[in-house]
C-alpha cells in the first residue's frame, strides 16, 4: 500500500486518516479546499517520513475532480482511495424544508463527486487487478431523518452505490468498503446541535477505517450501536418509527 489518496484531508478524520497512514515509502495524495489546512497536514505527514503531495480543488465541479483523480493515477499508481470528504447540514432553525441550494450541494459532495470519482479510479484499478477504495458514509444513511434529508439521502446514495460498486469491482481484484460512523469527535460533528453519544476520537476512526480497509470489509458500522439501531430502525412499524424520527428533531429546528 504505497500511493494513498485522502479527500478531505484539511478536515477532521482526513487530517487522523493523514496521520495515520503517513510512514517511510508512503505517497500520500491529500486533497482539499483549504491550502494552509492541506500545507500543515501534509507538513506533519512529511515528519513521518511519508512523501506528500497537495491538491485544492473544489468537488463540486466534478469534472475537474475526475480530470485530477486520473492524472494522480497517471503519475503513479494508487493502490488505496479514501474518499472521506463530505458536508454536513440541517434544516435551517424555523424552516419546514432544508434549502434547495443546499440540499443540491449535499448531493454533489456527498454522493456525486465521491460515486464518480470512486468509479473512475475503481475503472483504472481493475485494468491493473488491483486496488482498493473505501467511501466514507454515514450511519445518518439508515434513517430518514426529517431534519437532515439531504444529508441522510446524500449518504444513503452512497451507500447503494458502494455496494454495487464493490459486488461488480469483486472480479477484478478492487475492493470496495463503505464506512459508516455515527458520530466522530471533530469540529465539524460540533458545529451541529445535539447530543452525539458513543462518539469516536478522529484518530480512533482512522484506525478502524485503515483496520476495515486492510481485510477488504464491505462495511464497517462505527460504533457497534448504529448497526443495532439500524434494525432498529427497519423493524418498527412505520408510525412509531416517524414519531420517533420526529422527536430527534434538535429544538428549533
Ligand atoms: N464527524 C462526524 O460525526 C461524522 C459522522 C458521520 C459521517 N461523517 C463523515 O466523515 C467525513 C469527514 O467528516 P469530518 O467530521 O472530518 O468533517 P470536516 O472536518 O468538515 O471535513 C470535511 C472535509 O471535506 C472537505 N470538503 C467539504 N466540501 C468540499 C468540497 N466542496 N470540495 C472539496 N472538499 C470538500 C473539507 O475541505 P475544506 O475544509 O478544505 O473545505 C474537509 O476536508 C465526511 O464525509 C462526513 O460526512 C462524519
Amino acid at each position: 500500500m504505497n500511493r494513498i489518496l485522502i479527500t478531505g484531508a484539511s478536515g477532521g478524520l482526513g487530517t487522523a486518516l493523514a496521520r495515520e497512514y503517513a510512514a517511510p515509502g508512503r505517497t500520500l495524495l491529500l486533497w482539499g479546499r483549504d491550502r494552509d489546512r492541506l500545507e500543515s497536514v501534509a507538513a506533519t505527514s512529511r515528519a513521518a517520513g511519508a512523501v506528500v503531495a497537495i491538491r485544492s480543488l473544489d468537488l463540486t465541479d466534478v469534472a475537474a475532480a475526475i480530470a485530477a483523480i486520473e492524472a494522480d493515477d497517471a503519475a503513479g499508481t494508487i493502490d488505496l482511495a479514501i474518499f472521506a470528504a463530505g458536508l454536513g447540514d440541517i434544516r435551517a432553525p424555523g424552516a419546514h424544508v432544508e434549502d434547495a441550494g443546499q440540499v443540491a450541494r449535499l448531493g454533489i459532495v456527498n454522493f456525486v463527486a465521491p460515486a464518480a470519482l470512486a468509479s473512475a479510479i475503481a475503472a483504472r484499478m481493475a485494468r491493473r487487478g488491483r486496488g482498493q477504495v473505501v467511501l466514507v458514509g454515514s450511519a445518518a444513511a439508515f434513517h430518514a431523518l426529517p431534519f437532515a434529508s439531504g444529508y441522510a439521502g446524500s449518504k444513503a446514495g452512497l451507500a447503494r452505490f458502494a455496494d454495487a460498486l464493490r459486488i461488480g469491482a469483486r472480479g477484478h481484484g478492487v475492493s470496495v468498503t463503505l464506512v459508516s460512523p455515527g458520530f466522530i469527535d471533530t469540529a465539524a460533528a460540533h458545529a451541529t446541535p445535539g447530543p452525539k453519544p458513543f462518539s469516536l476520537s478522529p484518530a480512533q476512526a482512522a484506525a478502524r477505517i485503515a483496520a476495515a480497509a486492510a481485510q477488504g470489509r464491505a462495511h464497517v458500522v462505527m460504533r457497534w450501536p448504529f448497526a443495532g439501531l439500524r434494525w432498529f430502525d427497519r423493524l418498527l412499524p412505520r408510525s412509531l418509527r416517524d414519531r420517533l424520527l420526529r422527536a430527534l428533531t434538535p429544538p428549533g429546528h
